[in-house]
């Protein structure tokens, strides 16, 4: 049983293997937060309510602000007197805010249900318990449940809010956020990460002060420019020890992540939907649905909640059928090419990949429409024949004759002024009236939230992918939401723009995915724009950057493998002088960083010097060999270079420890300085391990076997490397040598 209730102390106990999460609810119907950290027997004390502190219930009515001051709120609302950040705002039919919430009911239930048009988490009734507590705001006839899914092995807890108008007036809210905790502090920092465009997701540690500590997108996606996650982390928390708790988002749009310090020295996290701009209409009967929000807590620093979600990502989110296989290995034209080919250089290009061993072809962008430069030609989904004589089909067959699977790049959710669809329904751009809408990258955005807009572009896509019979699809997505004004919606519905929009997106991947099952599905949003749980429920892999620089990419690749699994990651080795950095790299390192995630090649291979091919066949062989331990291993951090090391290491090991691959990159070089030591984790302490270098040169290993509790606790000592240089050690047991 993961989930117990206790009448007598009134206490909810949640379980994991290795945590405990509580819930106590006081005399009158407050709901609060007693409890979350290691797993323990019992939870009987309600002194975690503080109720002994502030007024207990029968003085409310003299000393009510103050009990909502210290109150450790479950699930905390605005406008009656708690003043820390609230999860629910309600206003009335008479324009007036406020809510209350009050415990009506509970329900534990075998299983975990969905959320109607959401991205949620999935398991078996043997794999996840749920908790539904029910509320009540009797004046204003809101019922709201609470939701907990407890998956047990994996030591997550989700939590969403589903909220009912059971009255009679004409509610709307305000926001609605999806979790909250308040706890105690203990010398707390948050962890989130940070970026931009070229920069996404590097990690960054803040120490809190008293207030509010926003991490938040407003840009209508998740964004680069910070992360739907917080982790809160006490003192001396690294990859191995110390505590972390942490929350992550499975919604694309904007978002609030929140760590607030109260005067009491009491902290409210807080995760939901961004309120800003949101005002959602709620008519009686109606239900708001909020997206859920993934809870880990580890004592083994941030290594066990990495491994945590990984877990659960791989088994309770994502749904391909590509989620437990190996991945074709792609090439891609676009950083070789841009918008610059025909059907001839593209199957050039095809050719000498696949004689390289590359395994799937992805034509990119510019296929369609007056699509030559980014100034023209979204929204006209129509081959343009100029360029793929013949259309898509004779491409496809030309591509398969090769012996290759066939992808094809699109945009759906965009349209560019200069565009037959433009000029056909100029309201279907989401934009404010009497303005000129802000321009990126030329275009602007559908308006997603209408159902004959989706329609409008789907339908020539779908028929596109069909007739070329399409293996795989990435769903690009190149720029963020401003004039958020819609030609459909009334004025009393503007404030639901932001939210639809990303419901509406939702649907249409949905009904790719229902028109073509088995397709290898990648989103992309200008690199890693929308890189977030909610895009996992739909697509197994994510392009992680435009920044394909190999070093670039470890403090890219570091931050997302914090949350996400290895193949999740798309990861591209694309030529040198780098586009973004002009960096030059060794095609060797660009390889074994890009291995990590789901590999392919990005480049104009038509180019690639002979010698170059020869390293590219001996790493594909290398990526059939090994990938399979990115794809079932867990993963480890050894090292990290945006810690400021010269070098970054990491390490994935199957859970049996039988089997291990360390990659060591050299950031730079120095002169005269010895080799580094470096520990492995996750191995078998009682085994003894054949180390053999599978990439990268200097010097063989010289005691090529090596007992388990030996290389974890010695270390493993890696000769000193030249600038951007790597190696890769493959680790397997010897059963014959055990001890
Ligand atoms: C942005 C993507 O991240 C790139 O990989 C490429 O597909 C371009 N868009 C095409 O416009």
């Amino acid at each position: 049983m993961s989930i117990q209730y206790f009448s007598d102390t009134h206490i909810f106990k949640l379980d994991t293997e290795r945590t405990s999460y509580g819930i106590g609810v006081t005399e009158d119907g407050y709901v609060g937060h007693l409890y979350y950290g290691p797993r323990v027997r019992r939870l009987s004390a309600r002194e975690g309510l503080r109720l002994h502190e502030a007024p207990p219930p029968a003085e409310l009515g003299r000393e009510k602000l103050a009990f909502l001051a210290s109150f450790p709120f479950e699930y905390p609302t605005g406008g009656a007197g708690d003043f820390r950040e609230s999860c629910l705002d309600v206003i009335s039919e008479q324009g007036k805010p406020g809510c209350e919430l009050f415990y009506r009911d509970y329900r534990i239930m075998d299983g975990k249900p969905g959320l109607p048009g959401l991205p949620a988490a999935f398991g078996t009734e043997r794999e996840v318990q749920t908790l539904e507590l029910d509320l009540e705001d009797p004046v204003l006839g809101l019922l709201v449940t609470l939701r907990y899914s407890v998956f047990a092995a994996e030591d997550v807890i989700v939590r969403s809010v589903l909220v009912r108008n059971g009255g009679t007036q004409r509610l709307r809210l305000g926001r609605v956020l999806s979790a909250s905790m308040d706890m105690d502090n203990r010398g707390f920092s948050a962890l989130g990460m940070f970026g931009a465009w070229g920069r996404e997701c590097h990690k960054e540690s803040i120490s809190l002060h008293h207030g509010r500590q926003v991490i938040s997108s407003e840009r209508g996606v998740s964004s680069p420019q910070a992360h739907p996650f917080i982790g809160l982390t006490t003192p001396g928390t690294d990859e191995e020890k110390g505590e972390i708790y942490a929350m992550n988002f499975i919604y694309s749009g904007g978002f609030l992540a929140e760590a607030e310090l109260s005067m009491f020295d009491q902290l409210r996290v807080v995760m939901g939907i961004q309120p800003r701009g949101f005002l959602w209409r709620l008519a009686p009967g109606e239900t708001f649905a909020a997206p859920e929000a993934v809870l880990t807590y580890s004592a083994e620093g941030t290594g066990r909640m990495t491994r945590n979600l990984h877990r659960f990502y791989r088994e309770h989110l994502i749904r391909s059928p590509w989620k437990n296989r190996t991945r074709p290995i792609l090439i891609n034209h676009w950083e070789g090419t841009f918008f610059d080919y025909d059907s001839s250089r593209l199957i050039r290009i095809a050719a000498a990949a696949r004689e390289c061993g590359a395994e799937m072809f992805v034509m990119d962008d510019g296929w369609f429409g007056a699509r030559d430069s980014d100034n023209a030609g979204l929204g006209d989904w129509f081959v343009n024949e100029e360029k793929l004589a013949g259309g898509i089909c004779v491409l496809a067959e030309s591509i398969r004759a090769l012996g290759m699977k066939f992808g094809i790049w699109v945009e759906p959710e965009m349209v560019n002024p200069d565009s037959e669809l433009f000029r056909a329904h100029p309201d279907w751009a989401i934009q404010l009236d009497g303005r000129e809408p802000s321009r990126s990258r030329n275009q602007l955005v559908l308006d997603i939230t209408r159902r004959e807009v989706r329609d409008a572009v789907m339908e020539p896509i779908l028929n596109v992918l069909h007739e070329a019979e399409a293996d795989y699809v990435k769903w690009d997505m190149n720029r963020y939401l401003s004039d958020l004004g819609s030609a459909a919606l009334d004025e009393e519905s503007q404030g639901e723009l932001l939210h639809r929009y990303v419901l509406g997106m939702y649907e249409m991947q949905e009904r790719l995915l229902a028109e073509f099952p088995e397709l290898l599905f990648e989103n992309c949003s200008s690199g890693g724009a929308r890189f977030d749980p909610g895009m996992l429920y739909y697509s197994p892999q994510i392009w992680s950057s435009d920044d394909t620089d190999a070093i670039e990419r470890l403090r890219i690749q570091e931050g997302l493998s914090m949350l996400y699994p290895m193949t999740c990651m798309g990861a591209h080795v694309s030529e040198v002088p780098n586009d973004q950095v002009g960096r030059v790299t060794p095609l060797e390192t660009r390889a074994n960083v890009a291995m990590a995630g789901s590999f392919g090649y990005e480049l104009d291979i038509t180019r690639t010097p002979e010698e170059e091919k020869e390293l590219m066949r001996a790493q594909v062989g290398r990526y059939h060999r090994y990938h399979p331990l990115y794809e079932r291993g867990e993963y480890y951090r050894l090292r990290s270079w945006s810690e400021a090391e010269p070098f970054d290491c990491w390490m994935v090991a199957l859970p049996d420890g039988s089997e291990a691959l360390i990659t060591y990159v050299q950031v730079l070089g120095r002169p005269n300085v010895g080799g580094r030591k470096i520990y492995p984790r996750g191995l078998d302490p009682e085994a003894e391990y054949r180390i053999a270098l599978v990439s990268g040169e200097g010097g063989e290993q010289r005691e090529p076997v090596r007992s388990g509790d030996e290389l974890m606790r010695a270390g493993l000592l890696m000769p000193p490397l030249r600038d951007f240089e790597s190696r890769v050690l493959h680790l397997v047991r010897s059963w014959e040598d055990r001890i």
